[in-house]
């Protein structure tokens, strides 16, 4: 079978119009089970999101624009005002799903705004234009994948092995995600690339999805621990490292799954380009550097009790930071949907993200 005939993973999807629903590939059971399931209120959502049965900061952001849709639909008999309150309840309550992917706000403040902009309309129409809003960011993000894949592709080199952490793939956006789409892309011009997927501690993104997804597009891929991204970079193995990112800072400074800092730090040392492959909607220029991005905790019993197996002593103190952030100064290129942004600086930074999308905004 060609490599565009096979089928990708799908993070998520909307069934129905506005009294439909949003079913979500559960990706807590993968790669043993392909389940999913349907979420008919804003509470499924928050619980998906929250434990991680969707997760990758575009496919929150997507998955919370829904979230909404199925969060306010019941209060479309209700007055105008009383309508507004829910929505606003509704946004917050997605909003504390999960702090460091900025992806979420950022499709949460596209919805808000979508009622803004139409003060005086019935809330069914409301409820209608938040559905058309969720399905344009989707579609963007496809759309933002796939550019993000074309100019990525081009630093790649037939016969080059990429390394990446976590999972920027398919699982992760409404599309073909960012860091994996620069590999599909570059796969689908015909260069031979294969891939080494760090299993990504604690919870294994690496192994249970990566490796899983690379595997169902034919990709091949060899599967480490994170402590053997030194010795596979020292044996010359791989040629490029890229990762995805949840928040970039406006001076470049990325946030992105715990581990990433460390696999920056061992590319310098090892003269490996350290690319990050990410949306505009990962961008918060609000924010002037990494030191402001908040970073999520999660609980001890996913590093003493990993899928249901206690690894620990009994209540030991335990810090578990879920993301991390790389500066600026240790990466290569930042390769958005609308170019590759090298050296990494604030203004180039700025002047990338002034430019025109080539798709509707
Ligand atoms: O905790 P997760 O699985 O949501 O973390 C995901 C990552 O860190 C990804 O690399 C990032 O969101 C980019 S996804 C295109």
């Amino acid at each position: 079978m060609k490599f565009e005939d096979l089928t990708p993973a799908r993070a998520l999807e909307w069934l129905g119009e506005s009294n439909g629903s949003l079913r979500l590939l559960d990706q807590t059971l993968l790669p043993c089970e392909t389940t999913s399931l349907e979420c008919r209120s804003a509470e499924q959502v928050v619980e998906a999101i929250r434990s991680l049965r969707v997760r990758g900061a575009p496919a929150i952001g997507v998955a919370a624009a829904y979230g909404v849709v199925v969060g306010v639909r019941e209060a479309a008999s209700l007055e105008r005002s009383k309508f507004d309150e829910r929505l606003h309840v509704v946004i917050q309550q997605l909003a504390a799903s999960r702090p460091t992917a900025v992806n979420l706000f950022w499709a949460l403040d596209r919805q808000r705004q979508v009622a803004e902009r139409m003060p005086t309309a019935a809330p069914q129409d409301v409820v209608k234009a938040l559905l058309t809003e969720a399905r344009a960011i989707e579609t963007e993000d496809r759309s933002m994948c796939a550019a993000i894949g074309r100019h990525g592709a081009e630093l790649l080199t037939t016969g080059d092995a990429v390394l990446t952490h976590c999972n920027a793939g398919a699982l992760a956006t409404a599309g073909d995600g960012t860091a994996l789409a620069v590999i599909y892309a570059a796969v689908a011009d015909g260069k031979q690339i294969r891939v080494f997927a760090d299993e990504t501690r604690p919870l294994l993104q690496g192994a249970r999805l990566t490796a899983w997804e690379l595997s169902q597009r034919g990709v091949p891929v060899t599967l480490i621990c994170d402590s053997m991204a030194a010795t596979v970079m020292r044996q010359r193995k791989v040629q490029a490292v890229i990762v995805g990112a949840d928040r970039i800072a406006a001076n470049g400074d990325t946030a992105n799954k715990i581990g990433t800092y460390s696999v920056a730090c061992l590319a310098k040392t090892h003269g490996i380009p350290f690319y990050v492959a990410a949306p505009s909607s990962t961008f918060d220029l609000s924010l002037s550097n990494g030191d402001q991005i908040p970073i999520e905790e999660r609980s001890a019993a996913e590093i003493t009790h990993g899928f249901g197996r206690q690894t620990a002593p009994e209540g030991i103190d335990v810090y578990n930071p879920a993301f991390d952030v790389t500066p600026a100064e240790s990466i290569t290129a930042i390769i958005t949907e609308r170019g590759v942004i090298r050296p990494v600086s604030e203004a180039a930074i700025r002047e990338m993200l002034a430019r025109r999308s080539g798709f509707p905004a």
